[in-house]
């Protein structure tokens, strides 16, 4: 039987007994459960075989839930949090001590966002805690983007994804970071960095080997396909070099055909790197359901979510 449900009564139940339920959000499909049960969170853990280090992001119902978990919001804090929530940018500020090691890996800073999908917002607000939730994949593995997805990696696991459709962002949150109240980009995402400057000013990124230890979104292997996949600017070179393989394309709007090509995806005929970034993650999971010896993805255009699809390709390449 199918563990995929629209009954967020049923979801409220079981997360009030501190059980684990998938959520669906604007990014990915979270795998939830209370923040304040060491049941659940642990069971995060467990069920997604994520190493204990590798801190959580906590999802609050409202802007005001915020002072109840943080001892202190930075003023540009304060100014995304007005600017992008709810929506795909999670802040990491010092943390309260209500908040359980366990969900920080131990640190003193919390991670935290509003997600911006209706479905949850309510189920947020039916309940008297915020929710953990990773993405709802197991360790390393292709972040979900459609309920089908997560009760592929875990049916026999959870016993509900709460159905909220297909994500419409379709990659992970933005997260930034505070240093003597100056954000700084941890991991790039759904909310692209001129947006974010728009706001706040010029913004550093920290380049993943200085974050690495913090932010394991920023781990050099994650989001990967099983199938070996290379990230290329020149299709029609990497296709002539692989031609005794059975090989798997993923363009951003490029109509090439090839009889190498044994299956093919366009992430936008219309080259509009929101509608690219919405389906990037599906279209990982059907190619990776070919039998294909290689993935050959193409490079996008290097700014807005170009950026953060190029930065998940080049993960999802190692
Ligand atoms: O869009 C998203 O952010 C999705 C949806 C479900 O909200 N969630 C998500 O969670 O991507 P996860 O666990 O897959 O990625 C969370 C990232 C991890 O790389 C973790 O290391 C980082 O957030 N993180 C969490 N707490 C942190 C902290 N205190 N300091 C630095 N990085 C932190
Ligand atoms: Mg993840």
């Amino acid at each position: 039987m199918s563990i995929i449900s629209t009954d967020l009564s049923k979801a409220v139940e079981l997360l009030n007994n501190e059980e684990l339920v998938a959520i669906p959000t604007e990014t990915v499909y979270g795998l939830a459960g209370n923040i304040f049960s060491e049941k659940a969170v642990k069971a995060i853990f467990e069920t997604k075989e994520r190493p204990f280090f590798n801190p959580l992001i906590v999802h609050i119902p409202n802007i005001d839930y915020l002072k109840t978990i943080v001892e202190a919001i930075p003023e540009k804090a304060k100014l995304l949090a007005e600017a992008f929530w709810p929506g795909p940018i999670t802040l990491v500020l010092k943390k309260k001590s209500i908040i359980p090691d366990l969900i920080t890996g131990g640190k003193d800073t919390v991670a935290v966002r509003i997600p911006n999908h209706p479905t949850t917002l309510e189920l947020l607000n039916q309940l008297d805690f915020p929710l953990a939730a990773p993405s709802a994949n197991p360790f390393n593995r292709i972040s979900p983007t459609k309920a089908e997805h997560v009760e592929s990696y875990f049916k026999d696991k959870i016993k509900m994804v709460l159905d909220g459709g297909a994500c419409k962002s379709g990659i992970e949150s933005t997260i930034i970071g505070f240093e003597d109240g100056e954000p700084i980009i941890y991991r790039l995402g759904s909310t692209s960095i001129e947006a974010i400057e728009a706001v706040v000013g010029t913004i550093e990124i920290k380049n993943k080997k200085e974050v690495a230890p913090d932010a394991p979104g920023m781990l050099e292997r994650h989001y990967a396909p099983k199938t070996k996949t290379i990230l290329t600017s020149h299709l029609k070179e990497a296709i002539e070099a692989n031609k005794n393989l059975r090989i798997g394309l993923l363009t951003y709007n490029d109509i090439l055909t090839d009889d190498a090509i044994h299956f093919k995806i366009v992430l936008s005929e219309g080259k509009n790197l929101e509608e690219a970034a919405s389906k990037l993650y599906d279209a990982l999971h059907q190619l990776d359901q070919q039998d294909l010896d290689l993935i050959i993805a193409e490079r996008l255009p290097n700014y807005g979510l170009g950026k953060s699809i190029n930065d998940r390709l080049q993960r999802a390449t190692k």
